[in-house]
């Protein structure tokens, strides 16, 4: 996990930019410094990172090249059924948004989602990208900065039932990624590994919430114990818990 530093793009982000790093509790980086820490956020009309490589990654919804326009997705979506789209359920959680592809698939399949983020520095680019997108789904989630663990241990008994729980942890590195080699080199170097990701699954199991899906690769062992049953694509498999 690497902390960035914040850097304006040109003088008249000067101000966005040094406002960001002090909310952020980031450090300031002048125009023309070195990359000494990594990674670096920068502050234009839109935020993107940038490493040491100077590759840079940037979260545009409105655009698809990390897919957030995904064709023909219907009720017979398998995290849509997972999550139990055809009992009727149309609130989710997503307990682990990341880059929120697959928050912004359900809210396009007319889920409400509330999509919380640990990262502080992935939720601020994911909130001034849902500024700057013209697509109504992606204005109706809400992007929460907060750690699951302790929005699943805060829960009322009305929100354990009502509503299902998505949770896709990070994998492990493996030669089929879910996103373009740069952005996943930079997504990894922010987010670090989910190494706690079985007490957000054993915490859910405590907190006895109806329904949680887990994504896994397709062969891996259950996160926490065998799951009441699996939903398998291609490359994943969705493990479903009904505690
Ligand atoms: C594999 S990515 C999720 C990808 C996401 N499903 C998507 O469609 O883009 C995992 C993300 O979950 C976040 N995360 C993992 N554990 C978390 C926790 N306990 N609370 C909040 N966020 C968490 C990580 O910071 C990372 O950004």
């Amino acid at each position: 996990m690497t902390k960035p530093l914040v850097r304006a793009e040109s003088p008249i982000w000067q101000s966005k930019a040094q406002l960001l790093s002090e909310a952020l509790g980031l450090g300031y980086a002048d125009a023309g410094s070195r990359n000494e820490a990594g990674l670096i956020l920068v502050v234009g009309e839109r935020l993107h990172l940038e490493n040491k490589k100077g590759l840079t990654f940037e979260i545009d919804f409105d655009e698809d090249h990390i897919h957030y326009r995904q064709k023909q997705i219907g009720k017979k979506n398998l995290l849509a059924r997972a999550l139990g789209i055809e009992k009727g359920i149309n609130q989710v959680v997503d307990l682990s948004c990341g880059l929120a592809r697959d928050a912004v698939l359900l809210a396009q399949l007319g889920f409400q989602v509330k999509a919380y983020e640990r990262c502080a520095v992935l939720w601020t680019m994911l909130v001034e990208a849902q500024k700057l997108s013209t697509r109504p789904e992606v204005h109706g989630i809400k992007f929460i900065n907060d750690n699951s663990l302790d929005v699943v241990s805060r829960l009322s008994q009305v929100e354990r039932q009502n509503q299902s729980f998505y949770f896709d942890p990070m994998f492990p590195e493996t030669k089929k990624e879910a996103l373009p080699k740069k952005e996943m080199q930079i997504f990894r170097e922010l987010v670090g590994l989910d190494l706690d990701s079985v007490e957000v699954v054993r915490r859910s199991f405590e907190m006895k919430i109806s329904r949680l899906v887990v994504k896994r690769p397709r062969k891996a062992k259950p996160l926490f114990r065998d799951p009441r049953y699996c939903l398998e694509g291609n490359l994943i498999r969705y493990d479903v818990y009904q505690f």
